[in-house]
């Protein structure tokens, strides 16, 4: 199903970039970016949202990854938190 009609981007294509791990998409604006384009009207933002939650929930709520085309590895990660003393 096309979610994006700008970009032409299927439900599929972002899920396709979705995969766990520490260079995962972990905005709309970062799916784009791994996918090659940009937002232009931002109607399907809420869209891809929601297929990251999803995708999200169904890994188990472990951080989602790199993208297996290995097209995002300058997407800045937060660090690990240190554990409190
Ligand atoms: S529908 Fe995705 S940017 Fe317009």
């Amino acid at each position: 199903m096309i979610v994006c009609s700008c970009n032409v981007l299927s439900d599929g294509d972002v899920k396709a970039c979705l995969a766990p791990g520490p260079r995962c998409p972990r905005t709309p604006a970062q799916v784009y970016r791994c996918l090659g384009c940009s937002p232009n009207c931002g109607r399907c933002v809420r869209t891809i949202r929601t297929i990251m939650d999803q995708a999200l929930a169904e890994a188990g709520a472990e951080p989602l990854g790199t993208c297996e085309g290995g097209c995002c590895p300058a997407i800045p990660q937060p660090a690990a938190a240190e554990p409190a003393l």
